[in-house]
């Protein structure tokens, strides 16, 4: 079962403050044990003001960059140049101004017709530079950025999808019925093994979803954002008016 711990800020800058020390001290320790920070980002409007925050100083000198390997949580099937790009959103934010080897960047091709092949591309890619086969067990990466929707959604895990059933492959292609698209997405076995998963909740609109996903019987097919129970260290960090319904005191375990 995975260490919880839910953290609430008044105020979004208080919380994206955190979120960057949180993300350096990972950083510092995955480098230092392991040489490399291996991170998935998240898309959404929430960590946009982290990656910035992470691309200046003091967040910028304090972690080896060269050292880092970026990829993605999930992503619209859209061109990496659009405006609903996640991948856009992190190069603008904070990739385009850090010493971040290309080749460490490992950008999800949600763009390509062959939305599977684009899916198994990424399942190798991740194989590739854990040194694993995609045959067996899902690597573990250092820290996993997750925001939440106010349906409960993560990733592109969305409720009643497909895609949270899976048991099995890394990453699959997701097909997402309230926005009449598909996405590319990691699933729920990959996110499970992260040795640490912050999740960014800002906004009043989530307070009574994000209630039900930390005090509510357990309803994951519903709310996805349950299913993320991480074999390592599982951290919210929620914006004042995202817990306004959560309480403390029921949570569950
Ligand atoms: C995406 C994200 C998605 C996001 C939530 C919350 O591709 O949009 O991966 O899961 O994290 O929708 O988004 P906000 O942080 O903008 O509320």
């Amino acid at each position: 079962m995975s260490a919880r711990a839910i953290h609430v800020f008044d105020g979004l800058e208080a919380l994206l403050a955190a979120a960057a020390r949180s993300f350096v001290r990972c950083a510092r320790e995955a480098i230092a044990a392991r040489g490399r920070f291996t991170v998935a980002l998240s898309g959404g409007s929430t960590p946009k003001p982290l990656y910035q925050r992470l691309s200046a100083e003091p967040s910028r000198s304090e972690v080896d960059w060269n050292r880092v390997h970026i990829f993605w949580g999930d992503e619209r099937c859209v061109p990496p140049d659009h405006v609903d790009s996640n991948y856009r959103m992190a190069r603008e934010a904070m990739l385009d101004s850090l010493p971040i080897p290309r080749e460490q960047i490992h950008r999800m091709e949600a763009e390509r017709a062959d939305r599977e092949a684009a899916a198994r591309d990424y399942e190798a890619a991740l194989a590739r530079v854990f040194g694993v086969s995609t045959e067996g067990e899902p690597p573990s990466l250092d820290l996993i950025l997750l925001g939440m929707g106010p349906d409960g959604h993560t990733a592109s895990l969305f409720p009643g999808t497909k895609a949270l059933e899976e048991t099995v492959r890394w990453v699959v292609v997701n097909r997402v019925p309230k926005f009449n698209a598909d996405r590319l997405t990691m699933t729920k076995p990959i996110l499970n093994r992260a040795r640490e998963v912050l999740f960014l909740v800002a906004g009043g609109d989530k307070a009574e979803v994000l209630a039900e996903v930390l005090n509510g019987p357990a309803d994951p097919l519903r709310l996805p954002s349950q299913s993320i129970r991480p074999q390592g260290q599982l951290v919210w960090f929620v914006e004042r008016a995202a817990a306004a319904k959560w309480k403390e005191s029921t949570a569950i375990s």
